[in-house]
């Protein structure tokens, strides 16, 4: 038998597209706890039960472990903050979202997609994790997208389709993408020296002409998400880029620029310049956002829809 390399086989559950949840309970003395989760599953309808499964590790392991009941709250796209949140191990995150109770007297999160709120059937010991099985004893949905999550990154589906078609109807769109090695990004020179992003071959540039040029590159690139939708008004255009990663050999023309090196880079689009300062700034702190506005003045919308 091989042996099992435990952080290849997170990256492998990771290939596994799950929403997010923030399961949420009470300890004896009635404080709110909670964590982010996307281990959730529907398991039966008769009788009603669900399941998630919570680290042993986790602070509030013996909380949810004891505690008669306890909730799921499924997150929407525009909840991302309150995913990290809930991820973090800090002390009041109650403080910092909007939550109100309910029965058997868990806390919803307010916003949330759907909550279930249950009594706590069955604790199964499962290696690192419990197996929390909860009976649903009430439960609520709301209109929207889901927050999705999918190799260690959120995705929207909602927000993103909104965007990329938007942003196409214009003939002016501008396709390409970040791809990253490691702490440097793939860019192209011109014969002036002067650096840009690999992009798709107009007019009706799309993410599958890009991806097909980057193979005729002889690249080896897997572009992954949306990373950025903005009115490029320098250009008259709109600008969609998509972030991946690269490795291969490079073609001629083609470099990769470390992060740290690119403030000083001669980038040719003022456009391109801005967004790659802010995925620098992005890699440090390992999160990345769905970047809409114009060139200059756009909001890193945390998913955050319309509310
Ligand atoms: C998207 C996402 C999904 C997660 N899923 C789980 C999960 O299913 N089970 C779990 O125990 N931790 C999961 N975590 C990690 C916990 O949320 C995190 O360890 C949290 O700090 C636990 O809170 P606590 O230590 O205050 O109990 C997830 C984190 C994220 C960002």
């Amino acid at each position: 038998m091989t042996a099992i390399d435990p952080k290849a086989l997170r990256n492998a559950f990771g290939a596994f597209a799950t929403g997010v949840t923030v399961i949420t309970t009470r300890q004896d003395d009635g404080t709110p706890r909670g964590f982010t989760a996307n281990s959730f599953t529907s398991v039966s309808l008769d009788p009603p039960l669900l399941l998630v499964c919570l680290a042993k590790s986790a602070h509030s392991a013996t909380t949810f472990a004891t505690a008669p009941h306890f909730a799921v709250n499924v997150l929407a796209e525009d909840q991302k903050a309150v995913s990290g949140l809930f991820a973090s191990r800090e002390a009041s995150k109650f403080n910092q979202c909007d939550w109100h109770a309910g029965a058997g007297d868990v806390p919803l999160i307010d916003g949330a997609l759907a909550q279930f709120a249950c009594a706590r059937e069955n604790l199964v010991d499962a290696g690192d994790h419990l197996i929390l099985i909860g009976r649903v004893v009430d439960f609520a949905t709301a209109e929207g997208n889901p927050l999705g999550y999918f190799k260690g990154r959120y995705f929207s589906i909602g927000l993103e389709d909104g965007l990329v078609k938007a942003a196409a109807q214009n003939r002016r769109t501008r396709v390409g993408a970040v791809l990253a090695c490691g702490d440097a990004v793939l860019m192209e020179a011109d014969s002036t020296g002067r650096l840009s992003l690999p992009l798709a071959p107009g007019p009706a540039a799309n993410i599958d002409t890009l991806r097909a040029r980057l193979a005729a590159l002889g690249l080896t690139a897997e572009v992954e998400f949306l990373y950025a939708v903005f009115d490029d008004r320098a250009d008259q255009g709109h600008g969609i880029y998509y972030h991946g990663q690269v490795s291969g050999t490079l073609p001629a023309a083609f470099h990769l620029i470390p992060l740290a090196d690119l403030a000083a880079a001669p980038i040719a689009h003022a456009a391109e310049a801005q967004m790659l300062h802010r995925y620098a700034e992005e890699y440090k702190h390992g999160s990345f956002g769905v970047y809409q506005g114009n060139e200059t003045t756009g909001t890193v919308r945390r998913l955050a829809g319309a509310h």
